[in-house]
């Protein structure tokens, strides 16, 4: 399932992604990928309050990588912006961090590590279209529990 927006804000942003966030369920990873400024961590933050999280307690770190945040589920939160190799994301550990059970996972920079993400991620990619716009596409495995996704986020949806 392919589903495209046009976030209009920081707001709109925030809103698809807290619309994914009610989706999710322990082990699901979500890629982020797009430029510097074009909204991973916000929507990170998005995801983060479907889980319960406060979105203050999310931020762009400048060198820790791997960030856990009590949610329900619990939320990791990972920037692999600083690494370069397959084998530094291997040192630190990255691919159990990315298999955990337990918690949602969200990486900023997918790209780094495509070989690292597992076969069913759901795949986020923002563009920067304007001062305030984003082109937000969502690619997701087609399962039902993404299906009130699709619904709950169709005002920002082109058409919608
Ligand atoms: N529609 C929008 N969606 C998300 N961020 C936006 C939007 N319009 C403007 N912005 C601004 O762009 C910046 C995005 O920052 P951030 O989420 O940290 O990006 P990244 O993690 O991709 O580097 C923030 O300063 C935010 O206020
Ligand atoms: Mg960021």
């Amino acid at each position: 399932m392919i589903l495209e927006f046009l976030s209009g804000s920081p707001e709109d942003t925030r809103a698809v992604a807290r619309s994914l966030g009610e989706a999710l369920a322990p082990g699901d990873v979500v890629g982020l990928t797009g430029d510097l400024g074009s909204g991973k961590t916000c929507f990170c933050k998005g995801i983060g309050e479907a889980l319960g999280i406060p979105p203050d307690r999310i931020a762009s770190p400048t060198f820790t990588i791997v960030t856990e945040h009590e949610g329900t589920p619990p939320l990791v939160h990972v920037d692999v912006y600083r690494i370069d190799t397959l084998r530094e994301a291997l040192e630190i550990g990255l691919d159990e961090t990315l298999s955990g059970e337990k918690a949602v996972c969200v990486v900023e920079w997918a790209e780094k590590i495509t070989g690292l993400l597992p076969t069913d991620c759901i795949r986020v990619k923002l563009t920067i279209t304007g001062d305030n716009r984003r082109e937000i596409v969502v690619s997701a495995p087609d399962q039902q529990r993404f299906a009130g996704f699709r619904f709950r986020s169709k005002r920002i949806q082109p058409g919608g």
